[in-house]
């Protein structure tokens, strides 16, 4: 017999509503996998009147959070809401009244989540945020079950599915960044304020997400370097499609010496990556470990559907645990040593460079000796045009980011560089 499990929800817009509409759909699937059957009490809104396209009985909606958190019979509160305040105040009131949450916040995650899983710790109650990172892909559980016996190295990810759509019609189509953007807002891949997403704020939260689970560290989104694509031109496109080469904005989370080293930024990462394949506004996080070797996932990283998959898995983990009595995994306690987080200037990547320089005798060895003196080797140099009006292109091997932004301050002084046009990290080949 299922066991009957009481919800309430705070917040019900596109991922709630969708959530509610497949406990409905599903329901017989759910309860026959869960062992239980979720009944939702009530629903916290801002506007209690509004008509939704949802099923269940309007006088569930409330605007008294009360309404939710002081149900006795209320075991699980999923936050969907968004937003940190006051998510965070009633996400810990839920876990101080004994109840489990479930939630997809990923700003208040990546801001307060240590507080949080402790706080869930401290009152032996799940916090479950499956659909906080990339919508519908499976990575939370993946990362914190399947692969709790590997020492993960890196994890690099397309989590925002706004600039990769940007940045695919800029390869595959050949326009700029303002034409993709336009078209993106058309086609409603991108929200009237895109800054969230084009200046990487959004990817560095999931990768402050993505970085702690991976690496038992608990990693706040200010750690993150942050780097948006609204300097990414079609000729760094461009250049990128001749040399092999795919533009992403990339979060990166990796071990640089026992370091931990965590960004975001466009990169240049090679055709044949399995990245490069993802086009569109699909995600996908590539991880590697010395005995796993590398994995990829791949999906829907945001959407109504997509996500609300992500929250009813949780919940029905959320209730299995009820049913047998025990919790889920606690990640508090997984903080075991603590990494340090490395300063940007102490990364390490390979370097995508565009200079304007003129063309006469003894300028490429100009250049390569501000390479050299700081100790950056060239992997490889092009050069585009003639006399006044050359172009050189060059990819570095693996090099300090201090050392290559001293090479390039030292490129910009030397006579015959007319400008350094472009500098860009590359990734997945070295
Ligand atoms: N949309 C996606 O594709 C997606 C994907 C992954 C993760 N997420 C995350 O999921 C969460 C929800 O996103 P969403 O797109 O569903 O947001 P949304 O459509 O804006 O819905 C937010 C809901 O919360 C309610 N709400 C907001 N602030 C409130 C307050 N102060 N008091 C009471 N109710 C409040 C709203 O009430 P009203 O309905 O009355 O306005 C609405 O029902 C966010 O954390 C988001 O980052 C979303």
């Amino acid at each position: 017999v299922a066991v009957e499990v009481v919800v309430g929800f705070l917040g019900c817009g596109v991922v709630g509503s969708a959530a509610l509409r497949l406990l409905r759909d599903h329901r017989a699937d759910i309860e026959r996998r869960s062992g239980c059957r979720f009944e939702v009490s009530r629903i916290l809104v801002r506007d209690a009147h509004r008509s939704r396209d949802v099923p269940v009985s309007p006088e569930l909606f409330t605007t008294e959070s009360r309404d939710v958190l002081a149900g006795q019979d209320v075991a699980v509160v999923v936050e969907l809401m968004g937003g940190i305040e006051p998510a965070r105040t009633l996400v810990l009131e839920a876990f101080r009244a004994g109840k489990h949450v479930v939630t997809a916040n990923k700003e208040l995650l990546a801001n307060h989540g240590r507080e949080l899983f402790e706080e869930a710790e401290a009152n032996g109650v799940n916090l479950s945020f499956e659909a906080a990172v990339a919508g519908g892909i499976p990575l939370i559980h993946p990362l914190t079950r399947a692969l709790a016996g590997e020492r993960l190295t890196r994890v690099l990810g397309i989590v925002n599915g706004t600039t990769n759509y940007v940045l695919s019609r800029m390869t595959d189509d050949g326009m700029s960044f303002g034409e993709a953007l336009a078209e993106a807002e058309r086609l409603g891949f991108a929200e009237r304020d895109p800054s969230d997403d084009i200046e990487g704020f959004d990817a560095a939260a999931k990768c402050a997400i993505l970085a702690t689970v991976a690496f038992d560290t608990p990693v706040v989104a200010g750690d993150v370097y942050r780097e948006g694509i609204s300097r990414v031109s079609a000729e760094d496109v461009e250049f990128a499609d001749r040399l092999g080469y795919v533009v992403k904005l990339l979060a990166v989370a990796e071990l640089e010496e026992g370091d931990l080293a965590v960004r975001v930024h466009p990169a240049m990462i090679p055709r044949h990556h399995p990245l490069a394949s993802v086009r569109d506004s699909y995600n996908a996080v590539f991880v590697e470990g010395p005995k796993v070797g590398q994995l990829m996932f791949y999906g829907r990283g945001a959407g109504g559907d997509p996500t609300a998959t992500a929250v009813v898995g949780d919940l029905v983990e959320v209730g299995r645990s009820l049913k047998d009595g025990r919790t889920g995994v606690m990640l508090a306690s997984r903080f075991s040593e603590e990494r340090r987080i490395r300063a940007m200037e102490a990364m390490e990547s390979q370097y995508y460079l565009l200079l304007d320089v003129i063309d006469r005798p003894g300028v490429l060895a100009q250049i390569a000796g501000a390479f050299g003196q700081n100790k950056v080797s060239i992997k490889s140099v092009w050069q585009e045009g003639f006399g006044d009006d050359a172009l050189l292109v060059m990819i570095t091997h693996r090099a300090n980011e201090g050392a290559l932004q001293q090479t390039a301050r030292d490129l910009r002084a030397l006579e015959p560089v007319l400008e350094v046009r472009s500098v860009m990290r590359v990734e997945g080949a070295e």
